[in-house]
This record gives C-alpha cells, structure tokens and sequence, in this order.
C-alpha cells in the first residue's frame, strides 16, 4: 500500500481509518472521499474529493488521479436504514461495489471490502459461529453483504483482483456518530450515559452480539491488507470479534464510572428481531491463524477510554 482511496470516508469506521493510515503511511497518500462533504479533522489532514462511488467513472479518474493502488471501500447503507429503505441498501451496497472493483480490475487495485456478522442469519450456529457456516440472512442489508463476498471472491479467483475483507461484528467508538446500524446503541449508550446519566435502549437487556472497539478494527483493516496474501484462504470476510455485549453488562460497565447511570429498554421490535437473527458469539481462530488478528481492547479497558474521551470532551 503506497497510494490509498478510501470511500465512505465521512463515516463512523472512515472518520478513524483515515487518521490512522495519513499517520502510517503519510497524510498525501490517502486521498479520503465521500458523497456527502468531510468534516474540517479530515479536510484538514490531507486531501479529499467528493465522490459518488456508484460512478463509475468518477471513481476511475479519481483513482488514477491520486495514483491508487489500494482501495478501502466503506461507503454503504447499514442494517436499521436499509430495513427501512431495502431498495435504496441494494442500489447503494451493490452499486459501489461494482465500481469500485471494476476500477480495481481496471486499474491493477487492492481493495479492502468490509463485510459483517448481518451475513448470518437464523438458521447459522448462535454461539461460536464457525468462519465456513450457513449463510442465509434475513434483512437486505446482509443480502449485499453476503453478494459482496461472494463479488469479491469472485474478482479475486476470475481476474486476480487482490481483494480483502473482514467480517466486522457490531463497532464501538466515541468520534463520529453510528450510520443508522442495529448495534448503534452500544454507541449511543456511552454518548447519553456521560451527557444525561441515562440511556432508553432500543434492544431487550439480553440481547448479545459480538462487539468491538474502533481502535482494534481499525488494526484489523490494515493489518489484513499489509497481510501476506500466500498466507490468506479465507481472503474475503474473516470472522474477526472482541467481546460479546448485551445492554445489560455494558451498563453494568459503564455503572463502575458512572455509579448513578440509569438504563431503561423502549425496545424496537424491528431491531430486536434484526439483532436475534445474528450471532451471539463468534469464532475467529481463521483470522488469527491466517494473519496474526489478535484485539487489544476487552470491556473495561474499552469502557474506561470511552468514558475518560467523552468526560474530557463534554
Ligand atoms: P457509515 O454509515 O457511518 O458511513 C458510510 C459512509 O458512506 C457515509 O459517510 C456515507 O455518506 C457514505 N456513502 C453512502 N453512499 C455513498 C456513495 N454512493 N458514494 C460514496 N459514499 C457514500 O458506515 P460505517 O459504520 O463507517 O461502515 C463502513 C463499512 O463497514 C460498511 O460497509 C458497513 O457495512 C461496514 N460495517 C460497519 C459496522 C459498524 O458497526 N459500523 C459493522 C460491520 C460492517
Ligand atoms: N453494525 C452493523 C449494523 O448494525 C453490522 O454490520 O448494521
């Protein structure tokens, strides 16, 4: 990786991504885009363009305009907004896949895509969800991821495209707001916890998903794509987690800082019924063995930073 483009780059995972590959590999190299404008951090920092990756086009003369040769492919709908809009989740997360690997094709890319735990569905194993498994989601959003994959695989085996990716489970952090996905309470959580001393919570209190903190899936994303690729069998999606969360521990958590904090659950049926449809706990020994994935963050030190950033900052 010497000349990166990122789409998406406005967004929760964007908004880190970029910060951290400016610092690794220089704030020139990485050429950070999205359809709607960046925030003055990442305007600041090192270029940017505005860029509708369903163009074709457009993305081909940006990509060779800044000399790409690797992609990070983030922009997309999530699962709550896609639910709401199935049309618009299947227009947007095929359309700029396309694209962006027929540009990668075109133009001799690697390209990171990321997929997600939303590849899973009712029918797969709840706990420890083996890396090669049933795959038969139920909202539109994991329709794409799973076509995604297979998009990618695809790429890879017929025309030798180097494409890469992860199976993100739900992500935490504390910079850039969630983009409307089923585990954005684990984010909110912490905003409302520190702002009001209180949280009204969408899913019921024991409803666990797998969990990471930003930080560590941020170094997945890179360490995968700086990964030796005689290395990788399972080149697109790798099963990757942390932690295993429901609403309940967090706010337990989030109670040894903040003693006086207060949970109550409004849940969202539609939501609640996405989050059943995923695992529960994860199986992530592929990543591990295939490229060294290891996280850093548990719960407490997650929760600690969070809450010490936010405290700072509010
Ligand atoms: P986000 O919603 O925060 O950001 C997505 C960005 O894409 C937004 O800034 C949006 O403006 C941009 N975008 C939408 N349509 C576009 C288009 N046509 N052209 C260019 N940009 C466009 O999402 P995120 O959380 O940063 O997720 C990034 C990727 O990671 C997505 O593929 C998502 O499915 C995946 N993922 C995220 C999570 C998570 O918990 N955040 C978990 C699993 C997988
Ligand atoms: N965190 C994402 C969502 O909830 C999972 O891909 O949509």
């Amino acid at each position: 990786m010497k000349r990166i483009l990122i789409t998406g780059a406005g967004g929760q995972i964007g908004s880190e991504l970029v910060t951290s590959l400016r610092k690794r590999y220089g704030a020139d190299a990485v050429l950070a885009t999205d359809i709607r404008p960046l925030s003055n951090a990442v305007c600041d920092s090192g270029p940017t363009a505005i860029l509708d990756a369903q163009d074709q086009d457009a993305v081909a003369q940006t990509t060779v305009e800044h000399g790409t040769d690797t992609i990070f492919h983030l922009a997309a709908i999530l699962s709550a907004v896609g639910e709401t809009n199935p049309g618009l989740a299947y227009k947007i997360n095929m359309g700029t896949l396309h694209s962006v690997l027929e540009v990668a094709r075109l133009k001799k890319c690697s390209v990171f895509t990321p997929s997600s735990i939303a590849v899973f569905g009712p029918a797969t194993p709840k706990e420890n969800t083996p890396q090669n498994t049933v795959m038969r989601p139920t909202t539109m959003y994991g329709v794409t991821k799973v076509a995604g994959e297979l998009l990618c695989d695809y790429y890879h085996k017929k025309y030798g495209v180097d494409t890469r990716g992860v199976r993100y489970p739900g992500l935490i952090s504390y910079g850039t707001p969630p983009g409307g996905g089923t585990t954005d309470w684990a984010v909110d959580i912490f905003a409302q916890a520190v702002r009001k001393n209180s949280y009204s919570c969408f899913l019921k209190e024991g409803t666990t998903l797998p969990m990471m903190y930003m930080p560590d899936a941020i170094e997945a994303s890179i360490q995968l794509m700086e990964a030796d690729p005689a290395k990788l069998v399972h080149r697109n999606a790798f099963n990757v987690t942390a932690m295993h969360l429901n609403p309940q521990t967090l706010a337990k958590e989030i109670k040894k800082h903040i003693p006086t904090f207060k949970i109550e659950y409004e849940v969202d049926q539609n939501l609640e019924s996405i989050a059943q449809s995923w695992p529960r706990t994860i199986d992530d020994s592929a990543a591990r063995l295939e490229w060294g994935w290891s996280p850093k963050y548990d719960l407490a030190d997650m929760t600690e930073e969070i809450i010490t950033e936010l405290s700072r900052s509010t």
